[in-house]
């Protein structure tokens, strides 16, 4: 036998962080790759090494990513209608729940790193915070995947629906409408969704998934402040006011109208002012003397 062999196991700790992002150049062709992928944990791997990457960021390269992400083979994609409504004090009505959340988060990953792949010529910040949230969706899949293992059961063993990946086919065209509709229309709805999700399961003695709740609603409100933030900038450059710019993209891409109730103390920490929360609410503002008067330009300072 050669004394040269080295039968030794191959020693992960060298390979270099950024070995999950399959040698790509730029981070946002390694976003454009990882969205690509279909496994869940080759693209939970892939976001989680994009958020600390140090790959330069290729802002001026125009890419085109698929209008359809890598999706594992399960869960099957249903009709909305066609999803069972089940009990919370039954480990598999908690589980279909978790599921849903899950799916809700995988989706959540493509979403962030569509927004870094697709639009070009942005300011690094704004692709730096968006692979930041993609890292966060891949940690909040892993944490719900992990709790759907305790109750005995995997991604993949419910059905599923698209309903949140439609919202990023209608707006691929514009970053303006992607910010004013993913993250200030849908994960702002998450905020409100939270508090009675996770009362529900603390109700049914499963404080563990409760607690699971607490850490994805905590990250969500960082994901809608930097939607508003981005928002605000491209929206100041446009020299338009964003409450009047958000109402016309809303009913121009037909955004889903939210009902309350509302988790006002999460959406007033995530950025929304005052008018924006009253025209949610649609009680008048009485704090300031008109929604629209000297709003357009003064929102730049807060984008990095
Ligand atoms: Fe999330
Ligand atoms: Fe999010």
């Amino acid at each position: 036998m050669n004394d040269s062999f080295d039968l030794s196991p191959p020693a992960l700790h060298v390979l270099p962080p950024d070995a999950p992002l399959a040698g790509a150049s730029t981070a946002r062709r390694a976003a454009l790759l990882a969205l690509a992928r279909s496994e869940p944990e080759a693209k939970v791997a892939a976001a989680r090494a994009l958020a600390t990457s140090r790959l330069p960021i290729g802002a001026d390269e125009s890419l085109t990513p698929s209008d359809w992400p890598g999706r594992p083979e399960r869960p099957r994609l249903v009709s909305p209608r066609e999803l069972e409504r089940r009990s919370m004090s039954s480990v598999a009505g908690r589980a279909a729940l978790l599921h849903a959340l899950a799916h809700i988060e995988f989706n959540a990953i493509d979403l962030a790193l569509d927004a870094v792949a697709r639009f070009d010529g942005l300011p690094e910040a704004f692709y730096r915070d968006w692979l930041g949230v993609a890292g966060e969706e891949a940690f909040h899949f892993t944490l719900l995947q992990d709790r759907l293992a305790a109750l005995g059961h995997a991604y993949g063993d419910f059905p599923a629906h698209d309903g949140l990946w439609e919202m990023a086919l209608k707006t691929r065209g514009e970053v303006l409408a992607r910010m004013a509709i993913v993250p200030r229309t849908l994960e702002a709805r998450g905020l409100d969704a939270s508090p009675p999700i996770r009362a529900k399961l603390a109700q049914a003695g499963d404080h563990e998934s409760a607690a699971i709740l607490d850490v994805i609603l905590r990250d969500e409100i960082g994901h809608v402040a930097i939607g508003n933030r981005w928002f605000r900038h491209l929206a100041a450059r446009a020299g338009v006011a964003p409450l009047a710019l958000y109402e016309s993209l809303a009913q121009r891409y037909g955004a889903p109208r939210p009902k309350g109730p509302f988790n006002l103390a999460a959406r007033r920490q995530a950025g929304f002012d005052d008018d924006e929360l009253a025209a949610l609410t649609g009680e008048p503002n009485r704090t300031s003397a008109g929604a629209l008067v000297g709003r357009v330009g003064g929102a730049d300072d807060d984008a990095r």
